[in-house]
């Protein structure tokens, strides 16, 4: 039942106790004096007063005032540093403004097709760097070469330790650099952030944080220098080995390759062989920054490609490149990785017939003639003398197509034949049923440890029985034989083989 009295009645009588009393009062003196403070902030003659917390007016300006003016405080707000307006092309998606110095080369000036990038530090132990250039341009056909630009970024904060890389790539790599192929940079130390007390993520060492966070920014600048060159950016280590034509395999590889894409993998392996448009370079050189001190670099790149929402890894089969280091640089550690997916390239396609195969050079521990000339190895020979030879000795006549030997290895680059060349032999018309030739004819000198012969109507056209290496000046290098393939034109004919050589 509606009672209109009964709710005063209950107050009244709850009212009656002390407790509640007192509650009351006060309750009331707060609302009071709220509404008196109120009052006076809002009345229109001018006087504002500061209870404690100020108005809302007083504490935005103070704020700001701390922003704009503490100049101690660590990161100033964008806002009070830029004199220009914010524009998204040159601050999100153009590249860093990064200091680089060029050491050595220049910049090309065509785009190529694709920019290789190489971040380099030296080692205590082997140096693989040499190897590794020498193996990306001895490893693409010389009609490619103009097609791409390698960019190794020098990440040795030592200056004595860089000039020397410098020197040593210089006097090497001559040629490649005046043809504006190849370009050594590296960025001053100011330009990287913080190595000090960073976090220490996945229970990493503290000098494990601080050398896989600078391996992060090195590979940034570098991303960032490269952005600009080519068209595709392919990012190898200092120590890589490749197959023979990789470009031309990569350029067969993404034609074919219809779908978006962001991220392709030419090898198993950490940095090697990964593939991006050069356009993406800005956002991954920002990508490694932002997350530099997180976790080491391949990881940062494999999170790059699931953010620009490729759903997996594409590895390209079969690798192209090789790890040949057996020595990490990260404290001289070992990291004897290997991508057993590797495939060498066109070594796989040669020819070589049956043969007998010799040599007066005293092989070096398993790595015995024969397994240079089956491929399922190299040859490494002690004592190189003027007159040392290497001898192939066909089971059959064969009439050869083409010769290619490779001396010296990324590993070893200096084991290089280096004054020495090829003949053809025959065995001659009255001895035909002896095992060794008694005429040679050479077919070409080593050029820098390599000789590759082809389309050369070899032995002219007639069918040799007999291949020779001959050194023709002592050298002080051992002779590490990697490649010793032979192409056969047509299976040999007996008529063919007591034919006299005509030149
Ligand atoms: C300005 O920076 C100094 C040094 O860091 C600090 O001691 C001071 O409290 C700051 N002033 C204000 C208003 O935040
Ligand atoms: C800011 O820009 C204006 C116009 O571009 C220029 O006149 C002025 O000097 C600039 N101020 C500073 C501090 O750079
Ligand atoms: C190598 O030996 C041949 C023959 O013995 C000789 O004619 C030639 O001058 C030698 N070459 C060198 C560089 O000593
Ligand atoms: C070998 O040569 C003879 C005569 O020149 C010819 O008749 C024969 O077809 C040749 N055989 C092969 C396998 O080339």
């Amino acid at each position: 039942m509606y009672c209109p009295g009964c709710c005063w009645r209950y107050l009244a009588r709850f009212y009656r106790y002390w407790p509640v009393r007192v509650i009351f009062l006060l309750w009331m003196f707060f609302t009071v004096s709220f509404l008196f403070i109120f009052y006076l902030g809002h009345s229109n003659n001018g006087v504002s007063i500061h209870v404690g917390w100020g108005t809302v007016e007083d504490r935005k300006i103070k704020f700001d005032a701390i922003k704009c003016t503490n100049l101690t405080l660590t990161s100033l707000p964008v806002t009070c540093q830029l004199n220009r307006t914010f524009s998204y092309q040159e601050d999100i998606v153009s590249p860093l403004r990064i200091p680089y110095d060029i050491l050595a080369g220049a910049y090309p000036r065509f785009r190529k097709y694709m920019s290789i990038g190489i971040s380099s530090v030296r080692r205590k132990k082997t140096n693989y760097l040499l190897g590794t250039i020498q193996s990306v341009f001895h490893q693409t056909r010389e009609s490619d070469v103009g097609d791409m630009v390698v960019v190794v970024y020098l990440a040795d904060w030592d200056l004595a330790v860089r000039e020397q890389v410098v020197r040593e790539v210089s006097e090497n790599f001559r040629e490649q650099l005046a043809a504006r192929q190849l370009l050594l940079v590296t960025s001053p130390r100011v330009a990287y952030p913080t190595l000090e007390g960073l976090k220490r993520n996945y229970g990493d060492s503290e000098e494990r944080v601080k050398y896989r966070s600078k391996q992060n920014v090195d590979y940034a600048f570098l991303s960032n220098f490269c952005a600009g060159l080519a068209r595709y950016h392919l990012v190898l280590e200092d120590d890589v080995h490749c197959s023979r034509n990789f470009l031309l395999s990569i350029r067969r590889k993404v034609e074919a390759y219809s779908k978006p894409w962001t991220t392709m993998a030419f090898s198993k392996l950490g940095y090697i062989g990964k593939l991006y448009h050069s356009s993406d370079l800005p956002a991954l050189a920002r990508f490694l920054l932002l997350f530099y001190d997180e976790m080491p670099c391949d990881w940062l790149m494999d999170h790059f490609f699931h953010s620009k929402a490729q759903v997996e890894l594409l590895h390209m089969k079969p690798s192209l490149f090789q790890h040949m280091g057996s020595y990490s640089s990260f404290q001289g550690g070992a990291n004897p990785l290997k991508d057993n997916e590797f495939w060498e390239g066109e070594r796989l396609s040669r020819e070589n017939p049956p043969a007998v195969v010799f040599t007066d050079m005293e092989a070096f521990q398993e790595n015995t003639l024969e397994k240079a000339y089956e491929g399922s190895g190299f040859f490494w020979g002690k004592r190189v003398t003027n007159g040392s030879h290497i001898s192939v000795h066909f089971k059959e006549p064969a009439v050869l197509r083409r010769v290619r030997v490779l001396t010296g290895s990324p590993e070893h680059s200096g084991d290089i034949l280096r004054r020495g060349l090829v003949e053809v032999g025959w065995r001659g018309a009255q001895a035909g049923n002896l095992d060794f030739c008694q005429m040679y004819h050479g077919i070409g000198h080593f050029i820098k440890g390599t000789l590759d012969a082809e389309g050369l109507g070899l032995g002219a056209r007639s069918a040799v029985d007999c291949l020779r290496v001959r050194v023709i000046e002592d050298q002080n290098e051992w002779l590490l034989v990697s490649d010793l393939s032979v192409w056969i034109a047509r299976a040999g004919n007996a008529t063919d083989v007591h034919k006299e050589p005509t030149k």
